[in-house]
């Protein structure tokens, strides 16, 4: 996951005017479609149509042996963490490692822990009937009719995204059938005159949506600019005319994100594509002239290159547009400092044709390295400089990112680090389990085999286990890092199993054929999609093949 709900009351501007163009407004109606296709939900057959155009078969993932000694210990990890919770929050959203109970971080009902644990406890071959559990528990318990409110982006990149992922690896149908229900459910908040969705939504009451608290109309880049691979994946598997509808709803965000007016002042030139981080749900315009990589505009730059991954490597535009991004990343984003910290800062444009910077960098911005490996395979032989320059950049921010924990007394990193004047670290915030440090770790060692990566990794999870460990079970966050006996705080975020400690089972994986970066892509909540070529090939192409799978003409 990226982009926590901070609440960030930076430069945020007011609109000026609220002249709704009506050109925007979508020709159909997702409210009522998404009620159509839920009261037909009791009555419906198999809507799946599987094993199309993906680069490897539905289900064909195969959980690999366990391995060596860090797999093994990683593994125990999972199986702690996961006990904790099955024993004092079952079917909650999270546990509370410390009150030893559980709590609806998210909304009651939707047992966030529990599906966003899915793939991880099948990559690891089920962790002896853990995952058998959980499946259980989705099956005969998640009923989204009975959720309430919930938060769009957190329920696509954690929910929806698990259910897809879970589908993908292990071809289990079930799991397409509560992704479907529970996209078309999320499928009215796209309902708005802008073309962005509301930010949060009631699953059980279909079109009643509600803004963010204290947030007036504002959305974040992150929470719309990251919900594209969820719903192409699930476009492509379901027959529904609504699930396919959604995928062109949420592309087209994308488009809408490029082009939208400002009522404060944006980057100009090459570097526009930096897109501020703030905008306006009722008008689409950008309220913020405010810029960083970090939360909460994050992931929607790695999902620049995730979507162009997941179609197969042919979606050009996407690709183009990320490459910006990283060029301007590397030329106006990072500061190297005087001592060779490279991290990526925060940029102010205004209206003088300036811009300034606040040299910032937050964990969250350590998903960039990885986002860069991705993206290399869409340079042209001949770029070798600029192929040399991004991978520079993407090793100069995992140093910074290992040196965050290396600095650190408690040897884990806290939620920011700022340099002052004299180029000298200051770390604030506690250590919150998150992902994007070792996920670094992992594409670069992935990229690089250089075994440095495995030992940062390692290292991480030792200062983990020293730390964050509770003695009657589970995981907490720390309040500070900054310390050598820091103080455990009362949270099991659902993102240490799915994100965290996958990366680190992964990073110490001997097989090269496990999850393969050609075949697979990880969304921001770490859960792996299958590459889909045939995304790329237009709707009518995707129709076509259908027919021909049905008639016995597998084309796979
Ligand atoms: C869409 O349909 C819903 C349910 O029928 C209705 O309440 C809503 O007003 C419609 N919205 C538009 C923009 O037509
Ligand atoms: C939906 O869920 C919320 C929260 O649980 C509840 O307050 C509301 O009454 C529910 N709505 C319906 C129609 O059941
Ligand atoms: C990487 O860091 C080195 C210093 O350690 C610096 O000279 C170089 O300019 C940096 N490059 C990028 C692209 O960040």
């Amino acid at each position: 996951m990226r982009f926590a709900l901070f609440l960030l009351l930076l430069p945020l501007l007011q609109h000026a005017s609220l002249a709704i163009d009506p050109t925007c407004s979508a020709a159909t109606n997702l409210t009522r479609e998404a009620l159509a296709y839920l009261s037909a939900l009791p009555t419906r057959g198999s809507a799946s149509s599987h094993r199309l155009g993906t680069s490897l078969p539905l289900g064909s993932f195969r959980a690999s042996s366990p391995g060596n000694a860090r797999r093994v210990a990683v593994a125990a990890a999972v199986a702690d963490a996961w006990d904790a919770y099955a024993a004092a929050a079952w079917g909650r959203d999270e546990l509370l490692p410390l009150s030893n109970a559980g709590a609806d971080t998210f909304a009651e009902g939707l047992g966030t822990t529990i599906v966003d644990s899915l793939s991880t406890l099948y990559i690891l071959g089920g962790l002896d009937g853990r995952y058998e559990a959980a499946r259980a528990w989705v099956l005969e318990s998640l009923d989204f009719g009975k959720v309430g409110r919930v938060v769009v982006f957190e329920t696509v990149i954690r929910i929806l995204g698990g259910l897809v992922s879970i589908y993908h690896l292990s071809g289990d149908e079930m799991y397409l059938f509560k992704a479907e229900e529970l996209g078309a459910r999320l499928a009215a908040g796209f309902e708005t005159p802008s073309g962005l969705p509301w930010p949060r939504c009631y699953l059980n009451e279909t079109g009643r949506c509600e803004r963010h608290r204290h947030m007036d109309d504002a959305l974040y880049l992150a929470e719309v600019g990251s919900v594209q691979l969820e719903y192409r994946a699930l476009s492509h598997h379901s027959k529904h005319p609504l699930c396919k509808k959604m995928r062109g709803v949420t592309e087209r965000i994308i488009d809408k994100l490029q082009t939208a007016r400002s009522s404060a002042v944006r980057m100009s030139g090459r570097h526009a594509v930096l897109l501020p981080y703030a905008m306006l749900r009722t008008t689409g315009m950008y309220c913020t002239n405010m810029v960083t990589a970090g939360a909460p505009a994050d992931s929607y730059f790695e999902y620049l290159v995730k979507v162009w991954v997941q179609g197969g490597k042919k979606e050009k535009v996407y690709w183009e547009l990320f490459a910006r991004v990283v060029d301007s990343m590397v030329e106006i984003g990072s500061y190297t400092s005087r001592y060779g910290d490279t991290i990526m800062r925060d940029m102010l444009p205004s209206s003088d044709d300036k811009v300034h910077f606040s040299h910032k960098m937050d964990h969250f911005a350590c998903y960039i390295p990885g986002m860069i490996v991705l993206g290399l395979d869409g340079l042209r032989a001949e770029e070798t400089e600029r192929r040399a320059r991004w991978v520079m950049f993407a090793e100069n921010i995992t140093e910074t990112c290992y040196k965050m924990y290396a600095k650190s007394p408690s040897g884990l990193a806290g939620e920011h680090i700022r340099l002052n004047q004299e180029d000298k670290w200051k770390m604030s915030g506690g250590y919150q389990l998150r992902p994007e440090a070792v996920e670094a770790f992992f594409y670069m060692w992935r990229l690089t085999k250089k075994d440095k990566y495995r030992e940062y990794a390692w290292t991480v999870f030792e200062r983990i286990q020293q730390h964050c460990k509770v003695e009657g079970g589970g995981y907490a966050a720390l309040r500070t890092a900054k310390s050598r006996h820091p103080k455990k705080e009362d949270v099991m975020h659902s993102f240490l199993i799915s994100e965290t400690f996958k990366y680190l089972y992964l990073i110490f994986g001997d097989d090269e054929k496990e999850l393969p970066l050609d075949k697979w892509v990880f969304n921001t909540e770490a859960h792996p999609l299958l590459v889909t070529p045939g995304l790329s090939e237009g709707v009518e192409e995707g129709e076509r093949r259908e027919v021909a799978a049905e008639s016995g003409h597998d084309e796979l």
